[in-house]
């Protein structure tokens, strides 16, 4: 006998028709599935685009239906709402955009954040408890870090961390060490870090938490995959749980809106989307109708990207002002940043460091000379962006910390987007005759 809920609620609403992923034995691509993956026109009027659905809430078709869609959201039932509630939980715009946003690293399932600070405080907040240990690669961006350090801090959460190029060994001691410490509930990595484009050892990292912690109860690993993601680096293949994303940057692509992202298993999204649920860091559906334009071009723009900056990096290395180019596709064959770029990457990116011949006047009369390239913070954008960390985004980090990372007066920081290459390598040659 079905249950009461089951047999008086009619469907919430109708579903879409199931989605087409494969043709005779032929897997379609996420760039094929961007088109229309998860929305069927027939729900909304025949219209080939999405609306945006602009309300706040739902109207339940009967109260049994209402009953059994709360189940959902608060857990009692597991797998999540099976309709559409209220906006804080759930929406149209957001569940096309989870459906597609998941495809790219061929995840059970996703979510969608406000912000990628707001993606990564709502997983912090859902894993971790007063006590714990969060083991972590260095460094990490600016936000993170002081989400970490200063404000999960004043909750009793500790933390050890280790350099993001770290070995197996070196991993495994500051594991051991975290474990001292207390209940170790998160390995929260971010590959390449920011700004020192250091690349983690997933693999590496994967086989020091599974030794470390043999049984049930294995801290999951988390990674920021803001910088290559989702087209040059897919982490869930390499052992991470759950990886997670600036959708502001590449995602997004047009530097036009905040949001962010995770993609993974489906019991640690349900952990994580309760607490999206209670604290409401969901992204609007007019960020994520956006959104969903963007993922159609994804692939085009990352590319396109990636192939500028490998022309743009190739000229900057070989100009008498320039002291070195700290670019993915240059790093130096049987290095160990090499060998995990070999076995985790499908591509170097468009971010890069160019260190200067000079200092911080070298690098303002070079940043001020652009006549292309915009002079703002960010990254991932059709427009190339240059900024100078020291005096930008880094400005309040310790000095001691700044040379470790080697974060000096003559870097800057450049995003290359998606113009003609010759003219960004024209813009760039005048800038640097300027200095
Ligand atoms: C690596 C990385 N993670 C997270 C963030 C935070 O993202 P948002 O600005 O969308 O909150 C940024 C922003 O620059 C970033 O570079």
């Amino acid at each position: 006998m079905p249950d009461e809920a089951e047999s008086t609620a009619t469907p919430h609403r109708r579903r879409p028709k199931p989605d087409i992923l494969a043709i005779d034995n032929r897997r379609l691509s996420p760039e094929t599935l961007m088109m229309g993956h998860g929305f069927d026109p027939a729900l909304s009027e025949g219209s080939l685009k999405p609306p945006i659905f602009l309300t706040s809430t739902f109207v339940f078709e009967n109260a049994a239906a209402g009953k059994r869609f709360f189940e959902g959201i608060t857990g009692k039932r597991p797998g999540g709402a099976e309709g559409l509630v209220y906006s804080r939980f759930n929406g149209p715009n957001q569940e096309i955009l989870e459906d597609r946003l998941g495809l790219w690293e061929d995840a059970e399932d996703a979510l969608v954040f406000s912000s990628g600070m707001s993606a990564i405080a709502t997983v912090m907040l859902a894993l971790v408890q007063p006590g714990d240990v969060i083991v972590h690669s260095a460094p990490l961006y600016a936000a993170t870090e002081t989400l970490i350090g200063r404000i999960l801090g004043r909750f009793g959460i500790k933390w050890v961390d280790f350099p993001a190029g770290a070995t197996r060994e070196e991993i495994d001691a500051k594991v051991e060490e975290a474990k001292q410490l207390g209940r170790v509930s998160l390995v929260y990595l971010e590959s390449p870090a920011n700004p020192t484009n250091a690349l983690v050892d997933v693999e590496a990292v994967k086989g020091s938490r599974d030794a470390a912690f043999p049984g049930d109860e294995k801290p999951p690993i988390v990674i920021d995959n803001t910088f290559l993601g989702p087209l040059w680096s897919k982490p869930l293949r390499q052992g991470a749980d759950l990886v997670l994303y600036s959708l502001t940057k590449y995602a997004g692509g047009h530097s036009d809106l905040v949001a962010g992202g995770a993609v993974g298993g489906a019991a640690l999204i349900n952990t994580v989307r309760m607490m999206r649920n209670t604290i409401g860091t969901i992204t609007d559906p007019n960020t994520a109708w956006m959104l969903l334009r963007s993922l159609e071009t994804l692939e085009l723009r990352m590319s396109r990207a990636g192939e500028n900056a490998a022309k743009v990096c190739e000229f900057l290395r070989n100009q008498p002002q320039v002291e070195s180019v700290g670019y993915l596709g240059f790093l130096e064959p049987g290095s160990r940043q090499r060998d995990i770029y070999d076995r985790h990457c499908t591509g170097a990116g468009s971010t890069f460091s160019l260190y200067l011949k000079g200092g911080e006047a070298e690098s303002f009369r070079f940043l001020d000379a652009l006549k292309i390239a915009k002079l703002a913070v960010s990254l991932g954008g059709t427009e190339t962006l240059a900024s100078h960390p020291a005096g930008m985004t880094h400005l309040s980090v310790p000095q001691e910390r700044k040379d470790a990372l080697k974060i000096g007066d003559n870097l800057v920081r450049i995003s290359i987007g998606v113009e003609n290459a010759d003219d960004l390598i024209a813009d760039f040659n005048q800038a640097l005759r300027a200095i």
